[in-house]
Order: C-alpha cells, then sequence, then structure tokens
C-alpha cells in the first residue's frame, strides 16, 4: 500500500520539465511536505548506470525493443530502489519523466509497438502509476531552441542522445504527448509550456492544489 503522492512531470526536449520539478519540489516542501525530487532516466544507483548508456552518444542506435527494455529496466531499479519506498513512507514523489517518456519516445518516435511497452509496463511497474501528470506542450522547435541555449552555457553538457535526434523524431514524440494527455484525462493535465517560467510554475501550483485538495502554500 502506498500512502504518498506521485506527480510526473512529462513532454519534449526543453519544455521545462526539469525546472518545473524543482520548483514544484520547492514549493511542496515549503509547505512542509516530505519531498523525493528524483528522474528519469535514472534516479538510483543501478538506473543512473543505465541512463549513461541511453543518453550517452557511445552507442548511435539501439534496436527500438532493446532500447525499450532498457529504459524500464531502468524504471523497475528505480521504483523498486527509491520511488515505492518513500511513497510507502508517505513521502511526495516529483518525477521528472516515467512512463509515459517512453510510450512517446520509443513507440510514438521510434515505432516500437504499444503492445511492447503494455508488457513491460506490467512486469516492472506492478501497477504504479502516478496520481498527476503534468504533460508541458511545446512546440518541438521551441523546445530544441532552449535546449541548445543551455547547451550553450559554459556550465552546461552538451546536447545527448536524444536532443541531437531529428525534428521529425520530435514531432512525433509531441503529437504522443498529446495523445497520451488525451488518453487519460483523469491522471494526465495537458499544459502550454510556451509561456514565462513563472506562468508555467503558477499553472502547475494550481493544478497540485486542486488534484490534491491542498491549501494555497502548496
Ligand atoms: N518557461 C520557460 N521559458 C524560457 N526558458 C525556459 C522556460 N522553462 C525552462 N527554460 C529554460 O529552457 C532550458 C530547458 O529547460 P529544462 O527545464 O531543462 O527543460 P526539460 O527538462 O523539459 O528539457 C533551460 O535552460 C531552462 O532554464
Ligand atoms: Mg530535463
Amino acid at each position: 500500500m502506498t500512502t504518498g503522492r506521485f506527480i510526473t512531470l512529462e513532454g519534449g526536449e526543453g519544455a521545462g520539465k526539469s525546472t518545473q520539478a524543482r520548483l514544484l519540489a520547492e514549493s511542496l516542501a515549503a509547505a512542509g511536505l516530505p519531498v523525493l525530487r528524483t528522474r528519469e532516466p535514472g534516479g538510483s544507483p543501478g538506473a543512473e548506470a543505465i541512463r549513461g548508456l541511453l543518453l550517452g552518444n557511445a552507442m548511435a542506435k539501439w534496436d527500438g525493443v532493446a532500447e525499450c527494455m532498457l529504459h524500464f529496466a531502468a524504471r523497475r531499479e528505480h521504483v523498486v530502489a527509491a520511488i515505492r519506498p518513500a511513497l510507502e513512507a508517505g513521502m511526495w514523489v516529483v518525477c521528472d519523466r516515467f512512463a509515459d517518456s517512453t510510450l512517446a519516445y520509443q513507440c510514438f518516435g521510434q515505432g516500437v509497438p504499444r503492445a511492447v511497452w503494455d508488457k513491460l509496463a506490467e512486469v516492472a511497474l506492478d501497477g504504479l502509476r502516478p496520481d498527476l501528470t503534468l504533460v508541458l506542450d511545446i512546440a518541438p522547435e521551441a523546445g530544441l531552441r532552449r535546449v541548445l541555449q543551455r547547451a550553450g552555457q559554459p556550465a552546461g553538457a552538451g546536447p545527448d542522445r536524444y536532443e541531437t535526434m531529428g525534428l521529425a523524431f520530435h514531432q512525433r514524440i509531441h503529437a504522443g504527448f498529446r495523445a497520451i494527455a488525451a488518453a487519460e484525462p483523469e491522471r494526465c493535465l495537458l499544459l502550454d509550456a510556451s509561456g514565462s517560467t513563472a506562468s508555467v510554475t503558477a499553472a502547475i501550483s494550481q493544478a497540485v492544489r486542486a488534484r490534491f485538495a491542498l491549501g494555497a502554500a502548496g
């Protein structure tokens, strides 16, 4: 049984997931709630090791099903080692990407059959499902522009393997996230992420307060 709350942020490159995950976690913590902020692929030692394989540029192309399996192997580690224990301890888990990213990137983006995702999700997740998924929606051109600016910053790392895949790939992902949000409206909220950071933060804060019946501080 889990008693915490599981919130995921999804969307394409440069949508603002990492920025907003940090701000949401800070605001929940400021409201006195116990928070775990984490990310995928990764979030636990075993999963971070797999992240290096998936996002590094050493391997240009994986078989799509194998790539899907690697994402779910990392996710399984992350769920078992970090997410479930935190939820069982009553924490609010804020996760930067989760299973929807694999559906969008590997199935919509790379053409892996949906049935593969369904099977792997069943095995890896044991029924775990986010309580709320915030799908940050931005035109791929605009998101990639933000990412390139980020990569150009002196302290920033260069673009990862997915960021360098072409625009058509990112357009399929964008359509995929919209389809996911439309298919599960009770779990997912599609938010316009093209505005300022503050405007997106305000929309997220309002959505979280409404979904979990929190006071204004949350
Ligand atoms: N609403 C926004 N408007 C302008 N720039 C943004 C906004 N949100 C994030 N950024 C910037 O865009 C870049 C990508 O944001 P990030 O949060 O890393 O996106 P993601 O994790 O979705 O790829 C970062 O440099 C970030 O500071
Ligand atoms: Mg990010």
